[in-house]
């Protein structure tokens, strides 16, 4: 019985993180493998949302807030994370997550202070990177990241955060 019940638990245990040395774009690749492993086959969008959150916070270094917040009836409404309760509704064009899901673009933020209009949810955030998730044309998501350190985001993570938003865009 003991046996069985620790084989059940080896075979639910994952653990995608790199090695602390990998260059950034074979990480990119391993996450967007591991995204993809956790995501396929899987219909519920809540479930892939909340392990895609997950997985990010546990990959990514140096964060404060790794999820989603939905485009529900023209809105962002929160959707899984990891960090600190945020703001629950999100007008389009508002903060940077409403101006990443109204404009359908990435919006990299080096110091959150300096973005007219940025949403503080978190006062430890100091940058942030929010990418949209786009189906069928139409913004669905967007997964937004938060920094503690101030332009902890680049274009090689912008670039890699837009290939898992690509692949799981059928799947949240
Ligand atoms: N800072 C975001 C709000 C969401 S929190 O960072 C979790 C914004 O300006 O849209």
């Amino acid at each position: 019985m003991r046996a069985a019940s620790s084989a059940l638990h080896r075979a639910f245990m994952f653990d995608f993180r790199p090695a602390p040395d990998t260059p950034k774009p074979e990480a990119y690749r391993q996450l967007l493998d591991a995204a993809d492993a956790l995501s396929a086959g899987e219909p519920d969008a809540v479930a892939n949302m909340a392990n895609i959150a997950a997985l990010l916070w546990d990959f990514l270094p140096d964060l404060n807030w790794a999820g989603f917040y939905r485009v529900v009836d023209g809105e962002l409404v929160l959707g899984p994370f990891i960090g600190r309760p945020a703001c629950i509704r999100i007008p389009m064009g508002q903060g940077v997550c409403g101006v990443a899901a109204g404009k359908g673009a990435t919006q990299l933020v080096e110091d959150v202070h300096a973005f007219p209009g940025h949403i503080a949810c978190d006062s430890a955030s100091a940058s942030e990177l929010v990418v949209p998730v786009v189906r069928d044309g139409q913004v669905i998501a967007v997964i937004d990241l938060d920094s503690p350190s101030k332009a902890r985001f680049g274009e090689a993570d912008a670039r890699g955060i837009d290939a898992v938003a690509k692949r799981i865009a059928t799947r949240v």
